[in-house]
């Protein structure tokens, strides 16, 4: 088992582009660390250039205490698990999850043990005299993931292993996943460009942007105090709305009514023309299901609905506003940085499925401000992020997960 620390690692291709540019990162022995971005951000050459797979420009890689920049793959005893599975379509279940050992002349006995453990543990036994052929796709995927625990090595590296498998197979792999890493405690760095995947499993998550690192927190840390727009943009589904607002005096003037944010806050955010203020679906409510107590925590406002659809145990509003051809600009721009499709300017509420509040009609919404951030259009930045508060949820993820590992590797040993 290892730690994995980059320092200041920078990837150029031949056309001089920088792929990954001046990205430092620890990755602590045992962590689940995510990487997550848009396609093109760099996610696949960083997991190759941990693996050997891939020369780096500059900058130091050191796994386990060694800088391993000249070391070749096979050098740095790490398993990796590709999106595309990449099992020999000639050897049998058995024999693909056992081809490292054989590599490494691995005595019979052992292998027998080995394989017959990793199948156990990825419930394959019954099939490992079938052929890769013949299997189904999750199928397929455990055997990769067999293949790469049958080792004993030091980080599991993982590209994008589900994006083959349909939504139902990709949660229970997902499952599976957390499971066996939480079992194994090893060092695993997991890339997607899946926001579900990267919240559900990983310890930290860190974020990137045109090979830049955007934030690296854990996933709550991430959803409550996210550093800029892109990251508030990236995570969460629906994602967070941005409305454009004015600033003065701690007033927020929006599309949907005035906010008054508190002293700390409207210190922080100061008086400017245009911002983006950022409120997740979750925190709207039909004002006529909101508690009395908390209609003061909040804002009351009036609007027309575009479209309603009913989830059964929540439903989704889509409320179209009016905005300067400034804000659309920007808003515009967001969504193609975060490879969305959002053109028109309209927010996406989250309200309680026995709303009646339907299509078509005017409604009176309630949202909680108390959550809300305020961002710089132009930089990008959280105006309104406690960094402190933020620092303690991924201290306090960090704690958990150390007792986690600590029971499953009680249990096992028992
Ligand atoms: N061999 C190469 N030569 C030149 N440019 C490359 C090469 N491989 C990748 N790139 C560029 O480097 C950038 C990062 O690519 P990378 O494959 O790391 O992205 P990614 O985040 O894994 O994206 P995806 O989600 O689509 O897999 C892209 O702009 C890509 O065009
Ligand atoms: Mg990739």
């Amino acid at each position: 088992m290892a730690a994995i620390e980059m320092s200041h690692i920078v990837k150029r291709y031949g056309d001089g582009f920088p792929a990954v540019n001046d990205v430092s990162l620890d990755i602590a022995d045992g962590e689940f660390m995510i990487l997550v971005g848009p396609s093109g951000c760099g996610k696949s050459t960083l997991l190759r250039m941990i693996v050997g797979l891939e020369d780096i420009t500059s900058g130091d890689m050191v796994i386990g205490g060694t800088r391993v920049n000249d070391k070749a793959p096979r050098d740095r005893n790490l398993s990796m698990v590709f999106q595309n599975y990449a099992l020999y379509p000639h050897l049998s279940v058995y024999e693909n999850i056992a081809f490292p050992l054989r590599l490494a002349k691995v005595p019979d006995e052992e292998v027998r043990r080995k394989v017959e453990e990793s199948a156990n543990i990825l419930e394959l036994h019954e099939h490992l005299q079938r052929k890769p052929a013949n299997l189904s796709g999750g199928q397929r995927q455990r055997v990769a993931m067999g293949r790469a625990i049958v080792r004993q090595a030091d980080a599991f590296l993982f590209d994008e292993p589900l994006s083959n498998l349909d939504a139902k197979l990709r949660g229970q792999m997902r499952a599976e996943i957390a499971r066996l890493q939480r079992r194994l405690g090893i060092t695993t760095v997991y890339v997607t460009h899946d926001q579900t995947e990267a919240m559900t499993l990983g310890d930290r998550v860190c974020v990137l942007k045109k090979g830049i690192i955007q934030q690296v927190a854990s996933p709550r840390e991430l959803y409550e105090q996210p550093a800029n727009l892109f990251v508030a943009g990236f995570i969460g589904s629906p994602p967070m709305n941005f409305l454009p607002a004015s600033a003065s005096g701690g007033k927020l003037d929006t599309p949907f009514g005035s906010i008054q944010l508190d002293e700390t806050r409207a210190s922080k955010v100061g008086d400017r023309d245009l911002v983006l203020v950022g409120v997740r679906p979750e925190m709207f409510e039909d004002a006529s299901l909101v508690d009395e107590a908390l209609l003061d925590k909040g804002a009351r406002f009036t609007a027309q609905v575009d479209v309603t659809e009913w989830l059964g145990d929540s439903q989704y509003a889509y409320i179209p506003y009016e905005s300067s051809p400034e804000a659309a600009a920007k808003l515009k721009e967001l969504a193609q940085e975060l490879d969305g499709d959002q053109l028109r300017t309209q927010a996406i509420v989250s309200i309680d499925s026995t709303s009646r509040i339907r299509e078509g009609n005017e409604a009176e919404f309630w949202f909680d401000t108390r959550k809300i951030h305020v961002f710089d259009p132009q930089s990008g930045e959280n105006l309104t992020r406690d960094v402190e508060a933020g620092a303690e949820l991924t201290r306090q993820a960090s704690e958990d997960r150390k007792a986690q590992v600590e029971r499953a590797r009680a249990k096992a040993s028992a």
